[in-house]
């Protein structure tokens, strides 16, 4: 294992910050746990840690980086020599940088995204806390998701991005599309945990942002994402419905700043020694939206 524990958090920037907290906060129905002059901290109902979403005021929508809790300094040292050697630059950022964290270290990926590994950051609790828990708390905003759950990213070399992911960061490939020849991968979800995937990408432009899923119960509470999305006219990019990668249950939509976010319910549990699932490309239809059985143009073309 290599001590990477699970996805940890997502910096996006976004361009109208008293309008993204407003959607974050009451449409999403994250809670805000704290500010700084440039970033609003936020996390979900069901997360320990101080925050998963770290909102920055941009000028362009997108994602700053995504970060990974690792389990301790030893294993992250680790992980360090193996990103050098793999030819990533690292740079380390300090404690408290930014609001509750310790130091984090920073590296680009092959596909020009920025990652930060860390292994300090407060813990708040959560409301329902850890002695004789109630199911859920009270006084739940909007969507209400336990938890970031994944993010989707498009690159143009998966190959490499796959190969950076499984050697050096030690994640399992639970699903991949290929072109109808076999020959180049056009799609790849990975992870690091038994979920069905913690991070994934499609085929692309590098270094920009497809969505970020935050995690659901089940298919009626995906029902109900939708009908509060409706309800406060949220642009809704795809109704309900199946994915047939990972089996989720899905709905898509925008923030104000146009990064696209999904609620994600189900999905299999995988384990490191499951093989990979494979789709050929002139399937991919039937991959993302299940019942539908065909791609949507924003869906590809929609990205920050
Ligand atoms: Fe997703």
């Amino acid at each position: 294992m290599s001590g990477i524990m699970r996805i940890g958090r997502l910096e996006l920037r976004v361009l109208d910050l008293e309008e993204s907290i407003h959607y974050y906060t009451n449409v999403i129905g994250l809670e805000e746990t704290g500010r700084d002059k440039d970033r609003i901290y936020l996390k979900a109902w069901d997360e320990y840690d101080h925050h998963s979403i770290i909102l920055q005021k941009s000028d362009r929508a997108g994602m700053d980086h995504m970060g990974f809790k690792v389990a301790d300094v030893y294993a992250l040292e680790k992980l360090e020599k193996k990103i050098e050697a793999f030819g990533c630059t690292l740079t380390r950022i300090t404690d408290r940088t930014r609001l509750a964290e310790g130091q984090a270290v920073r590296f680009e990926i092959p596909t020009g995204h920025s990652m930060e590994l860390y292994t300090e950051i407060e813990q708040v609790g959560t409301s329902t806390g850890t002695f004789n828990p109630h199911p859920w708390p009270d006084g739940l905003r909007g969507i209400a998701p336990h938890r970031l759950d994944h993010t989707l990213l498009t690159g143009d070399d998966l190959e490499t991005v796959t190969r950076f992911f499984k050697e050096v960061l030690g994640f399992h490939q639970t699903e991949k599309i290929v072109t109808v020849d076999g020959e180049t991968m056009v799609g790849s979800f990975l992870s690091a945990t038994n979920k069905a995937h913690d991070l994934a990408f499609v085929k692309g432009p590098d270094n920009k942002f497809h969505h970020a899923g935050f995690f659901v119960d089940n298919w009626y509470e995906v029902l109900k994402a939708a009908d509060i999305l409706s309800k406060n006219k949220v642009q809704v990019e795809v109704t309900p419905t199946r994915h047939g990668i990972t089996r989720g249950q899905t709905v898509y939509f925008f923030d104000p700043s146009g990064n696209r976010n999904e609620a994600f319910a189900s999905g299999y549990l995988s384990y490191a020694d499951f093989p990979t699932i494979t789709w050929t490309e002139d399937k991919i239809g039937t991959g993302i939206f299940y019942h539908r059985r065909e791609m949507i143009e924003s869906f590809s073309k929609a990205l920050t």
